[in-house]
């Protein structure tokens, strides 16, 4: 067996695992949730969750896989000195995939987005921005992305464009792969967060000379302590452990290919941080232009694919300046996206080729991606397929897109958070936990000792807690 894979180097590290992170979570669900529960008073307890909660989770899956030196099933197999746990860490391979199925639907529509922006879409509206020609705007942009999806259109399209896009978004991400883990996924990372960046702080400087910026910003950033409940406190856990890509086999399979002499602590740190940034980056370039016209701030493809495109055209400067905003907005989607998406494959990569066996022999990336691409492509497509207008494809009363959402998201990722807390915290030995998370003593050992023993002790009781709250 040749040598196994790493990131080649420390801001490669944190560009690959924060791209992980920072997605569409944090892009459209980030800010108004923060919006509508208590503004800064929100961001506080989210990034106190995020700390006190998250973290040491992200930690305890770092571990496990760094320790391992394997895909997520093997290195749970390795740390606990079980087959049964092995289970565990399948369990979460498939569960990244599934989620990856429907993530390639919604970040295959930022791809006819880009292609609308750029091409002038947004901008072509003419006439005024009074509230009544906004809100016909935004019930046009509203039945455009319906008929697009699908939805309240009799029109049958040969091939609907919405599964075009996806098989095209989850081709990108299997090339991509296919040159390694950091001639890949680290190389675009490198690139593609920074620009992230760059264009969020573009956008948040053009919303700046809005009229609605005050109203916007303080939306967001103004406490309001009253607006707290125990709810807050569940979407808080919930939005943290999506956005920071936990309890889904991802981190295990990222934290494998950190170097052995980084510190795990300050990557999480970074990423932590980072990925609030980022979210609240999101909420001041997005709400100034929906206070400014006074529309219904939602969340979700809602906030992205009808509202906002409905004011592209209206914003000071003339069409240019919309077909730039846009473009930049939806390309800042689609890098935001992509980065997430490398984790959930990578995670079912790695499985494929240290896993599988044909005829004896291991795989190759190219023929694991070529396998993969078939599979959750066809789930991906049948995902889309069941967004559409008299779909069969419902499962438990919702459609297989909603339901693959939910199930993961409410269940697995805080069991599987829960797993990997009681796998350091419990059944590895101490010693071992304590050499991966300060490189053999190179790191202040005062940090570690706090974080593990919030993943022993208050880690799996929180986040089980709120579990069965959520199913409530
Ligand atoms: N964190 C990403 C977002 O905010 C989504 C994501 C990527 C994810 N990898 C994951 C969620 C693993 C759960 C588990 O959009």
């Amino acid at each position: 067996m040749g040598e196994r894979n790493q990131f080649a180097s420390k801001f490669g590290t944190m560009a690959a695992i924060a791209g992980s992170a920072v997605g569409l979570g944090n892009i459209w669900r980030f800010p108004y949730v923060a919006g509508n529960n208590g503004g800064a008073a929100f961001l506080i307890i989210y990034a106190v969750i995020c700390v006190l909660i998250s973290m040491p989770v992200m930690l305890s899956e770092f571990v496990i896989g760094r320790k391992g030196q394997s895909n997520t099933y093997r290195s749970f197999i390795k740390s606990s000195g079980k087959k049964g746990w092995g289970i565990v860490g399948a369990v979460e391979i498939f569960a990244g995939l599934a989620i990856l199925a429907f993530y390639c639907v919604v970040a295959g529509w930022s791809l006819e987005y880009i292609f609308a922006a750029v091409t002038g879409e947004f901008a072509s509206f003419s006439g005024g921005d009074t509230a009544e020609i906004i809100n016909e705007r935004i019930a046009a942009m509203g039945q455009r992305f319906d008929l697009f999806v699908g939805q309240g259109g009799t029109h049958i399209l040969s091939i609907p464009r919405p599964i075009v896009w996806t098989i095209v978004f989850l081709a990108l991400n299997c090339i991509v792969l296919a040159f390694g883990v950091s001639k890949g996924i680290e190389r675009c990372s490198k690139f593609m967060i920074p620009a992230l960046f760059l264009l969020l702080l573009v956008l948040v400087i053009m919303s700046v000379r809005l009229d609605g910026f005050a109203a916007g910003a303080s939306f967001l950033l103004k406490p309001n302590w009253s607006a707290v409940t125990p709810q807050t406190i569940m979407f808080a856990l919930g939005q943290s452990f999506f956005s920071l890509s936990l309890g889904m086999s991802a981190m295990t399979t990222y934290g494998s290919y950190i170097q052995k002499d980084q510190s795990l602590v300050s990557v999480a740190f970074i990423v932590v941080i980072a990925t609030i940034l980022m979210a609240v980056l999101a909420g001041l370039a997005i709400f100034p232009s929906t206070f400014t016209y006074g529309v219904e701030v939602t969340s979700g493809p809602g906030l992205v694919f009808k509202t906002l495109p409905a004011l592209f055209a209206s914003l000071p400067g003339g069409p240019w300046v919309g077909i730039v905003v846009s473009s930049v907005f939806f390309i800042l989607l689609f890098f935001a996206a992509v980065t997430s998406s490398f984790s959930l494959l990578e995670a079912g990569t790695a499985y494929v080729t240290e896993e599988w066996h044909i005829a004896r022999k291991t795989l190759s990336r190219p023929v694991a991606l070529t396998i993969l691409f078939v599979l959750v492509g066809t789930l991906s497509v049948f995902c889309a397929l069941s967004q559409m207008e008299g779909t069969s494809l419902i499962v438990m009363g919702e459609s297989l897109f909603d339901f693959i959402d939910k199930l993961t998201s409410n269940i697995i990722l805080p069991l599987g958070g829960i797993a990997a807390c009681i796998l350091v915290g419990q059944l590895m030995s101490k010693d071992v936990v304590f050499n991966e998370l300060t490189s053999n003593g190179q790191f202040n050992a005062k940090l570690v000792r706090f974080f593990y023993w919030m993943a022993r002790y208050v880690c799996p009781i929180v986040i089980f807690y709120m579990f069965i709250k959520g199913l409530e």
